[in-house]
Protein backbone atom coordinates (compact mmCIF):
# COMPACT_ATOMS: atom_id res chain seq x y z
CA UNK A 1 0.00 0.00 0.00
CA UNK A 2 1.15 3.16 -0.61
CA UNK A 3 -0.09 6.18 1.48
CA UNK A 4 -0.09 10.50 1.34
CA UNK A 5 1.86 11.82 3.99
CA UNK A 6 0.80 15.37 5.29
CA UNK A 7 3.06 18.13 6.46
CA UNK A 8 2.28 20.50 9.24
CA UNK A 9 3.75 24.05 9.98
CA UNK A 10 5.82 24.46 13.33
CA UNK A 11 3.55 26.60 15.32
CA UNK A 12 0.95 23.82 14.59
CA UNK A 13 3.18 21.11 15.96
CA UNK A 14 4.49 23.64 18.62
CA UNK A 15 0.68 23.62 19.84
CA UNK A 16 -0.32 19.72 19.23
CA UNK A 17 2.61 19.23 20.88
CA UNK A 18 1.44 21.26 24.19
CA UNK A 19 -2.16 19.46 24.14
CA UNK A 20 -0.51 16.09 24.33
CA UNK A 21 1.02 17.56 27.40
CA UNK A 22 4.69 16.97 25.21
CA UNK A 23 4.05 12.95 24.83
CA UNK A 24 4.22 11.51 21.16
CA UNK A 25 1.80 9.13 22.06
CA UNK A 26 -1.27 11.65 22.61
CA UNK A 27 -0.65 13.40 18.76
CA UNK A 28 -3.37 12.35 16.19
CA UNK A 29 -0.74 10.73 12.97
CA UNK A 30 -2.44 13.06 10.46
CA UNK A 31 -0.40 15.03 12.11
CA UNK A 32 3.13 13.56 11.88
CA UNK A 33 5.12 13.54 8.55
CA UNK A 34 7.38 10.21 9.48
CA UNK A 35 6.52 8.24 11.88
CA UNK A 36 9.29 6.13 13.39
CA UNK A 37 7.46 5.87 16.77
CA UNK A 38 7.10 2.13 16.38
CA UNK A 39 7.92 -0.81 13.93
CA UNK A 40 4.98 -2.38 15.90
CA UNK A 41 1.84 -3.00 13.44
CA UNK A 42 3.25 -0.61 11.16
CA UNK A 43 4.50 -2.95 8.31
CA UNK A 44 3.02 -2.76 4.89
CA UNK A 45 1.28 -6.35 4.16
CA UNK A 46 2.50 -7.62 0.97
CA UNK A 47 0.09 -8.61 -1.77
CA UNK A 48 0.48 -12.44 -0.53
CA UNK A 49 -0.66 -11.69 2.59
CA UNK A 50 -3.36 -9.51 1.53
CA UNK A 51 -4.48 -11.82 -1.01
CA UNK A 52 -4.39 -14.54 2.28
CA UNK A 53 -6.88 -11.97 3.67
CA UNK A 54 -9.63 -12.81 1.40
CA UNK A 55 -9.63 -16.88 2.55
CA UNK A 56 -10.38 -15.72 6.15
CA UNK A 57 -12.44 -18.69 7.06
CA UNK A 58 -14.57 -16.91 10.03
CA UNK A 59 -15.84 -19.73 12.10
CA UNK A 60 -15.92 -19.43 15.87
CA UNK A 61 -14.16 -22.65 16.28
CA UNK A 62 -11.64 -24.94 13.84
CA UNK A 63 -10.95 -21.96 10.97
CA UNK A 64 -8.53 -23.72 8.36
CA UNK A 65 -6.69 -20.66 9.24
CA UNK A 66 -5.58 -21.46 12.61
CA UNK A 67 -4.14 -25.01 11.50
CA UNK A 68 -2.42 -23.12 8.83
CA UNK A 69 -0.79 -21.02 11.33
CA UNK A 70 -0.50 -23.89 14.00
CA UNK A 71 1.71 -25.82 11.28
CA UNK A 72 3.55 -22.71 9.79
CA UNK A 73 4.72 -22.17 13.49
CA UNK A 74 5.51 -25.58 13.72
CA UNK A 75 7.66 -26.18 10.78
CA UNK A 76 9.64 -22.26 11.21
CA UNK A 77 10.42 -22.64 15.16
CA UNK A 78 9.67 -26.24 15.86
CA UNK A 79 6.48 -25.41 18.60
CA UNK A 80 3.52 -27.33 17.83
CA UNK A 81 1.04 -25.98 20.78
CA UNK A 82 -0.14 -22.34 19.35
CA UNK A 83 -2.57 -20.12 21.32
CA UNK A 84 -3.28 -17.41 19.35
CA UNK A 85 -3.58 -13.87 21.60
CA UNK A 86 -4.87 -10.20 20.43
CA UNK A 87 -0.55 -9.02 20.25
CA UNK A 88 2.17 -9.63 22.10
CA UNK A 89 1.08 -8.67 25.73
CA UNK A 90 -1.53 -10.83 25.71
CA UNK A 91 0.61 -13.47 25.39
CA UNK A 92 2.91 -12.54 27.83
CA UNK A 93 -0.34 -12.33 30.03
CA UNK A 94 -1.03 -16.02 29.14
CA UNK A 95 2.85 -16.97 29.72
CA UNK A 96 3.05 -15.30 33.11
CA UNK A 97 -0.04 -17.28 34.00
CA UNK A 98 1.45 -20.83 33.15
CA UNK A 99 4.82 -19.74 34.95
CA UNK A 100 4.94 -17.24 37.24
CA UNK A 101 3.64 -16.95 41.02
CA UNK A 102 3.38 -13.66 43.45
CA UNK A 103 7.49 -13.75 45.08
CA UNK A 104 9.13 -15.56 41.32
CA UNK A 105 11.65 -13.97 39.90
CA UNK A 106 11.76 -14.06 36.12
CA UNK A 107 15.23 -13.64 34.70
CA UNK A 108 16.05 -12.30 31.37
CA UNK A 109 19.03 -10.87 29.14
CA UNK A 110 16.42 -7.28 29.06
CA UNK A 111 12.14 -7.87 29.48
CA UNK A 112 10.61 -5.53 27.29
CA UNK A 113 8.25 -2.90 29.37
CA UNK A 114 5.02 -4.69 28.44
CA UNK A 115 6.84 -8.00 29.51
CA UNK A 116 8.30 -5.96 32.89
CA UNK A 117 4.56 -4.77 33.69
CA UNK A 118 2.79 -8.57 33.24
CA UNK A 119 5.43 -10.05 35.70
CA UNK A 120 4.51 -6.97 38.06
CA UNK A 121 1.47 -7.39 37.74
CA UNK A 122 1.60 -11.04 38.82
CA UNK A 123 3.41 -9.59 41.76
CA UNK A 124 6.43 -11.08 40.70
CA UNK A 125 10.07 -9.66 40.18
CA UNK A 126 11.80 -8.68 36.73
CA UNK A 127 15.42 -9.34 36.70
CA UNK A 128 17.80 -8.09 33.75
CA UNK A 129 20.61 -10.04 32.94
CA UNK A 130 22.11 -8.16 30.41
CA UNK A 131 25.96 -8.50 29.72
CA UNK A 132 27.97 -5.15 30.68
CA UNK A 133 28.19 -4.03 27.11
CA UNK A 134 25.15 -3.75 26.03
CA UNK A 135 24.76 -0.75 28.42
CA UNK A 136 28.13 0.86 26.54
CA UNK A 137 26.23 2.90 24.14
CA UNK A 138 28.97 4.05 22.41
CA UNK A 139 31.10 1.29 22.04
CA UNK A 140 30.84 -1.18 18.81
CA UNK A 141 30.38 -4.74 19.92
CA UNK A 142 28.56 -7.63 18.42
CA UNK A 143 25.92 -9.26 20.29
CA UNK A 144 24.83 -6.80 22.65
CA UNK A 145 21.60 -8.44 23.86
CA UNK A 146 23.78 -11.17 25.15
CA UNK A 147 23.37 -12.28 29.21
CA UNK A 148 25.99 -12.24 31.17
CA UNK A 149 25.79 -16.10 31.98
CA UNK A 150 27.47 -15.64 35.43
CA UNK A 151 25.38 -12.74 36.33
CA UNK A 152 21.92 -15.15 35.18
CA UNK A 153 23.60 -18.02 37.06
CA UNK A 154 24.41 -16.08 40.06
CA UNK A 155 20.73 -14.35 39.95
CA UNK A 156 19.34 -17.92 40.23
CA UNK A 157 21.15 -18.91 43.04
CA UNK A 158 20.24 -16.04 45.41
CA UNK A 159 16.71 -18.34 45.30
CA UNK A 160 16.66 -21.02 43.46
CA UNK A 161 12.90 -22.07 44.02
CA UNK A 162 12.03 -18.60 42.88
CA UNK A 163 13.30 -18.33 39.49
CA UNK A 164 10.15 -19.48 38.00
CA UNK A 165 11.08 -19.05 34.15
CA UNK A 166 13.97 -17.64 31.99
CA UNK A 167 13.02 -15.19 28.84
CA UNK A 168 15.59 -14.22 26.06
CA UNK A 169 14.13 -11.56 24.09
CA UNK A 170 15.25 -11.63 20.44
CA UNK A 171 16.57 -9.26 19.45
CA UNK A 172 17.01 -6.81 22.86
CA UNK A 173 14.58 -3.83 22.50
CA UNK A 174 15.65 -1.74 25.01
CA UNK A 175 19.05 -1.19 24.41
CA UNK A 176 18.58 -0.48 20.50
CA UNK A 177 17.46 -4.14 19.06
CA UNK A 178 20.64 -5.68 19.79
CA UNK A 179 20.94 -9.30 18.65
CA UNK A 180 21.72 -12.23 20.85
CA UNK A 181 24.30 -14.89 19.82
CA UNK A 182 23.24 -18.54 19.52
CA UNK A 183 26.26 -19.78 21.68
CA UNK A 184 24.68 -17.11 24.40
CA UNK A 185 21.46 -18.85 23.50
CA UNK A 186 23.06 -22.10 24.18
CA UNK A 187 24.57 -20.76 27.14
CA UNK A 188 21.24 -19.93 28.94
CA UNK A 189 20.01 -22.92 28.01
CA UNK A 190 22.64 -25.58 29.95
CA UNK A 191 22.25 -23.44 33.32
CA UNK A 192 18.42 -23.55 32.83
CA UNK A 193 18.79 -27.59 32.46
CA UNK A 194 20.92 -27.68 35.57
CA UNK A 195 18.13 -25.86 37.57
CA UNK A 196 15.02 -27.21 35.79
CA UNK A 197 14.07 -23.48 34.82
CA UNK A 198 11.92 -23.14 31.94
CA UNK A 199 13.43 -21.14 28.55
CA UNK A 200 11.28 -19.19 26.75
CA UNK A 201 11.90 -16.75 23.85
CA UNK A 202 9.73 -13.38 23.39
CA UNK A 203 10.58 -13.74 19.57
CA UNK A 204 8.98 -10.39 18.42
CA UNK A 205 11.65 -9.74 16.37
CA UNK A 206 13.38 -13.33 15.81
CA UNK A 207 14.50 -12.97 11.99
CA UNK A 208 16.25 -9.82 12.54
CA UNK A 209 17.88 -11.93 15.04
CA UNK A 210 18.97 -14.84 12.61
CA UNK A 211 19.93 -12.19 9.95
CA UNK A 212 22.86 -10.94 13.04
CA UNK A 213 23.86 -14.51 13.25
CA UNK A 214 24.12 -15.07 10.14
CA UNK A 215 26.79 -12.39 9.24
CA UNK A 216 28.24 -11.73 12.51
CA UNK A 217 28.77 -15.47 14.30
CA UNK A 218 31.47 -17.76 13.56
CA UNK A 219 30.11 -20.81 11.49
CA UNK A 220 26.85 -19.35 10.21
CA UNK A 221 27.29 -17.31 7.17
CA UNK A 222 25.99 -20.33 4.65
CA UNK A 223 23.11 -21.50 6.62
CA UNK A 224 20.14 -20.42 5.36
CA UNK A 225 18.23 -17.76 7.98
CA UNK A 226 15.24 -20.60 8.01
CA UNK A 227 17.51 -23.21 9.11
CA UNK A 228 19.45 -20.67 11.86
CA UNK A 229 16.00 -19.56 13.18
CA UNK A 230 15.07 -23.19 13.45
CA UNK A 231 18.42 -23.88 15.99
CA UNK A 232 17.64 -20.80 17.94
CA UNK A 233 14.15 -21.89 18.56
CA UNK A 234 15.50 -25.43 19.81
CA UNK A 235 17.05 -24.52 22.83
CA UNK A 236 13.76 -22.99 24.11
CA UNK A 237 10.51 -24.75 25.62
CA UNK A 238 8.59 -21.97 23.76
CA UNK A 239 8.51 -18.53 22.92
CA UNK A 240 5.62 -15.20 22.97
CA UNK A 241 5.65 -13.44 20.04
CA UNK A 242 4.39 -10.05 18.96
CA UNK A 243 3.38 -10.59 15.39
CA UNK A 244 2.58 -6.83 14.67
CA UNK A 245 6.71 -7.25 14.14
CA UNK A 246 8.66 -10.14 12.63
CA UNK A 247 5.57 -11.70 11.38
CA UNK A 248 4.44 -8.49 9.54
CA UNK A 249 1.27 -7.98 10.32
CA UNK A 250 -0.51 -4.68 11.88
CA UNK A 251 -2.19 -6.93 14.90
CA UNK A 252 -1.81 -9.89 15.98
CA UNK A 253 0.39 -12.64 18.82
CA UNK A 254 1.04 -15.77 19.92
CA UNK A 255 2.48 -18.21 22.74
CA UNK A 256 3.72 -21.69 21.35
CA UNK A 257 4.66 -24.22 23.27
CA UNK A 258 6.53 -27.52 23.17
CA UNK A 259 4.38 -29.11 25.82
CA UNK A 260 0.78 -30.38 25.85
CA UNK A 261 0.98 -29.81 29.68
CA UNK A 262 2.00 -26.13 29.27
CA UNK A 263 -0.57 -25.79 26.67
CA UNK A 264 -3.13 -27.02 28.70
CA UNK A 265 -2.75 -24.81 31.34
CA UNK A 266 -2.40 -21.77 29.25
CA UNK A 267 -5.53 -22.22 27.52
CA UNK A 268 -6.91 -22.05 30.46
CA UNK A 269 -6.44 -18.43 30.40
CA UNK A 270 -6.70 -17.83 26.93
CA UNK A 271 -10.62 -18.70 26.57
CA UNK A 272 -11.36 -15.70 29.38
CA UNK A 273 -8.93 -13.19 27.84
CA UNK A 274 -8.63 -13.89 24.51
CA UNK A 275 -10.94 -16.22 23.18
CA UNK A 276 -11.75 -19.66 22.28
CA UNK A 277 -8.13 -21.69 21.29
CA UNK A 278 -8.64 -21.61 17.57
CA UNK A 279 -8.62 -17.23 17.35
CA UNK A 280 -7.52 -15.82 20.51
CA UNK A 281 -8.86 -12.23 19.53
CA UNK A 282 -8.24 -12.37 15.82
CA UNK A 283 -10.29 -13.00 13.03
CA UNK A 284 -9.46 -15.61 10.97
CA UNK A 285 -7.88 -13.31 8.46
CA UNK A 286 -5.91 -12.03 10.59
CA UNK A 287 -4.23 -15.59 11.02
CA UNK A 288 -4.16 -16.15 7.61
CA UNK A 289 -1.71 -13.00 7.38
CA UNK A 290 0.54 -13.64 10.12
CA UNK A 291 1.09 -17.74 8.79
CA UNK A 292 2.15 -15.68 5.40
CA UNK A 293 4.03 -13.09 6.87
CA UNK A 294 5.74 -15.71 9.55
CA UNK A 295 7.37 -17.38 5.98
CA UNK A 296 7.80 -14.19 3.92
CA UNK A 297 10.13 -12.69 6.68
CA UNK A 298 12.85 -15.50 6.42
CA UNK A 299 13.34 -14.23 2.51
CA UNK A 300 17.07 -13.23 2.72
CA UNK A 301 16.92 -10.62 0.30
CA UNK A 302 13.91 -8.94 2.45
CA UNK A 303 16.07 -9.09 5.66
CA UNK A 304 19.45 -7.79 3.97
CA UNK A 305 16.72 -4.26 2.46
CA UNK A 306 15.30 -4.30 5.64
CA UNK A 307 18.62 -4.20 8.25
CA UNK A 308 20.50 -2.17 5.58
CA UNK A 309 17.40 0.71 5.73
CA UNK A 310 18.66 0.83 9.55
CA UNK A 311 22.10 0.80 9.07
CA UNK A 312 21.97 3.27 6.02
CA UNK A 313 20.26 5.55 8.46
CA UNK A 314 22.98 5.14 11.22
CA UNK A 315 25.27 6.09 9.04
CA UNK A 316 23.66 9.29 8.04
CA UNK A 317 23.55 10.04 11.79
CA UNK A 318 26.84 9.32 12.87
CA UNK A 319 28.32 11.22 9.54
CA UNK A 320 26.24 14.14 11.04
CA UNK A 321 27.75 14.16 14.63
CA UNK A 322 24.63 12.48 16.05
CA UNK A 323 25.49 10.07 19.45
CA UNK A 324 23.16 7.02 18.57
CA UNK A 325 23.99 3.41 19.81
CA UNK A 326 26.16 1.56 18.15
CA UNK A 327 26.38 -0.77 15.89
CA UNK A 328 22.38 -0.05 15.28
CA UNK A 329 20.44 -3.21 15.48
CA UNK A 330 17.56 -4.56 13.47
CA UNK A 331 15.08 -2.17 14.08
CA UNK A 332 15.61 1.46 14.54
CA UNK A 333 18.48 3.62 15.60
CA UNK A 334 18.55 5.06 19.27
CA UNK A 335 19.64 8.30 20.02
CA UNK A 336 21.75 8.89 23.34
CA UNK A 337 20.08 11.34 25.23
CA UNK A 338 22.55 11.56 27.83
CA UNK A 339 25.12 12.65 25.28
CA UNK A 340 23.35 15.02 23.09
CA UNK A 341 21.30 16.83 25.90
CA UNK A 342 24.06 16.76 28.71
CA UNK A 343 22.73 20.07 30.50
CA UNK A 344 19.36 18.29 31.24
CA UNK A 345 19.29 16.28 34.38
CA UNK A 346 17.77 12.76 34.62
CA UNK A 347 14.76 13.73 36.51
CA UNK A 348 13.90 16.49 33.58
CA UNK A 349 14.07 13.75 31.62
CA UNK A 350 16.53 14.01 28.15
CA UNK A 351 15.29 11.36 26.23
CA UNK A 352 11.65 12.90 26.17
CA UNK A 353 12.59 16.30 25.49
CA UNK A 354 14.61 15.45 22.46
CA UNK A 355 11.50 13.26 21.39
CA UNK A 356 9.48 16.53 21.69
CA UNK A 357 12.01 18.64 19.70
CA UNK A 358 12.39 16.52 16.94
CA UNK A 359 8.31 16.15 16.25
CA UNK A 360 8.79 20.47 16.75
CA UNK A 361 11.40 20.33 13.92
CA UNK A 362 10.43 18.14 11.42
CA UNK A 363 7.53 16.49 12.10
CA UNK A 364 8.76 13.33 12.90
CA UNK A 365 7.98 11.00 15.80
CA UNK A 366 10.34 8.93 17.66
CA UNK A 367 9.68 7.32 21.01
CA UNK A 368 11.81 7.76 24.07
CA UNK A 369 13.04 4.47 25.74
CA UNK A 370 14.64 6.11 29.09
CA UNK A 371 13.79 7.88 32.56
CA UNK A 372 9.96 8.05 31.78
CA UNK A 373 9.61 4.21 29.90
CA UNK A 374 11.37 2.47 32.91
CA UNK A 375 11.95 4.96 35.47
CA UNK A 376 9.81 4.45 38.89
CA UNK A 377 9.32 4.95 42.23
CA UNK A 378 11.12 2.72 44.86
CA UNK A 379 7.78 1.53 46.47
CA UNK A 380 9.79 1.82 49.92
CA UNK A 381 12.07 4.70 49.38
CA UNK A 382 9.49 6.87 47.62
CA UNK A 383 12.75 7.76 45.36
CA UNK A 384 13.06 7.87 41.67
CA UNK A 385 15.01 4.68 40.19
CA UNK A 386 16.64 5.59 36.94
CA UNK A 387 17.76 3.07 34.57
CA UNK A 388 21.30 2.98 33.08
CA UNK A 389 19.46 4.21 29.48
CA UNK A 390 18.58 7.40 28.44
CA UNK A 391 17.96 6.80 24.57
CA UNK A 392 15.32 7.98 21.66
CA UNK A 393 14.26 5.22 19.20
CA UNK A 394 13.75 5.77 15.64
CA UNK A 395 12.16 2.72 14.89
CA UNK A 396 11.70 2.49 11.38
CA UNK A 397 8.25 0.18 9.98
CA UNK A 398 9.16 -2.62 7.27
CA UNK A 399 8.10 -2.35 3.73
CA UNK A 400 7.06 1.62 4.18
CA UNK A 401 9.60 4.28 4.11
CA UNK A 402 12.31 5.14 1.70
CA UNK A 403 15.75 6.01 2.38
CA UNK A 404 14.79 9.69 1.27
CA UNK A 405 12.57 9.71 4.39
CA UNK A 406 15.87 8.85 6.00
CA UNK A 407 17.29 12.01 4.66
CA UNK A 408 14.85 14.09 6.06
CA UNK A 409 15.40 12.51 9.60
CA UNK A 410 18.74 12.70 9.79
CA UNK A 411 18.19 16.71 8.62
CA UNK A 412 15.80 17.50 10.98
CA UNK A 413 18.30 15.81 14.17
CA UNK A 414 20.86 17.78 12.77
CA UNK A 415 19.03 20.86 12.49
CA UNK A 416 18.29 19.73 16.30
CA UNK A 417 21.35 19.09 17.50
CA UNK A 418 22.48 22.94 16.40
CA UNK A 419 20.02 23.99 18.91
CA UNK A 420 20.55 21.83 21.79
CA UNK A 421 22.00 23.45 24.35
CA UNK A 422 19.07 25.80 24.14
CA UNK A 423 16.46 22.73 24.34
CA UNK A 424 14.74 22.93 27.71
CA UNK A 425 14.02 19.90 29.76
CA UNK A 426 10.43 19.04 31.22
CA UNK A 427 8.40 18.16 34.30
CA UNK A 428 6.21 15.34 34.67
CA UNK A 429 2.82 16.10 35.98
CA UNK A 430 1.34 12.99 35.10
CA UNK A 431 2.11 8.98 35.11
CA UNK A 432 0.22 5.82 35.75
CA UNK A 433 1.06 3.31 38.33
CA UNK A 434 2.29 0.98 35.49
CA UNK A 435 3.82 1.36 31.77
CA UNK A 436 3.92 5.16 32.78
CA UNK A 437 5.14 6.05 29.20
CA UNK A 438 2.08 5.51 27.23
CA UNK A 439 0.14 8.19 28.80
CA UNK A 440 2.46 10.33 31.13
CA UNK A 441 2.07 14.40 30.87
CA UNK A 442 4.82 17.05 31.03
CA UNK A 443 5.06 20.93 31.19
CA UNK A 444 7.96 22.43 29.83
CA UNK A 445 10.47 23.70 32.19
CA UNK A 446 11.41 27.93 30.99
N1 LIG B 1 8.15 -7.84 23.38
C1 LIG B 1 8.91 -6.99 22.69
C2 LIG B 1 10.37 -7.25 22.56
C3 LIG B 1 8.33 -5.86 22.12
O1 LIG B 1 9.11 -5.02 21.45
C4 LIG B 1 6.94 -5.65 22.27
C5 LIG B 1 6.31 -4.49 21.68
C6 LIG B 1 6.19 -6.59 22.98
C7 LIG B 1 6.83 -7.67 23.52
C8 LIG B 1 4.71 -6.42 23.19
O2 LIG B 1 4.02 -6.69 22.03
O3 LIG B 1 2.94 -4.53 21.44
O4 LIG B 1 2.19 -6.67 20.43
O5 LIG B 1 1.71 -6.18 22.79
N2 LIG B 1 6.95 -3.51 21.25
C9 LIG B 1 6.40 -2.35 20.61
C10 LIG B 1 7.51 -1.39 20.32
C11 LIG B 1 5.24 -1.73 21.30
O6 LIG B 1 7.22 -0.28 19.88
O7 LIG B 1 8.69 -1.75 20.49
P1 LIG B 1 2.64 -5.96 21.65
Amino acid sequence: MVEMLRTTDRATRERLIKEAGYNVFGLPSDAVYIDLLSDSGTTAMSDYQWAGMMMGDEAYAGSRNFYNLRDTIKEVMGYGYVVPAHQGRGAEHILMNVFVKPGDRVLGNMHFDTTEGHILLKGAEPVNCLAEAGYKVGEEADFKGNFDLDLLEAEINKDVDKAALILITITCNNNGGQPVSMENIRGVRKIADKYGIPVFFDAARFAENAYFIKHLEPGYKDKPVAEIVKEMFSYGDGCTMSAKKDALVNIGGFVAFRSEEHYRKAIEWQVPFEGYVTYGGLAGRDLEAMARGLKEVLNEDYLEDRIGQVRYLADLLVEAGIPIVRPPGGHGVYIDAKSMLPHIPRHQFPAQALTVELYVEGGIRGVELGGCAFGYKDPETGEDVWPELELVRLAIPRRVYTDRHMMVVARALKAVKQRASSIKGLRLVYEAPVMRHFTARFERLE
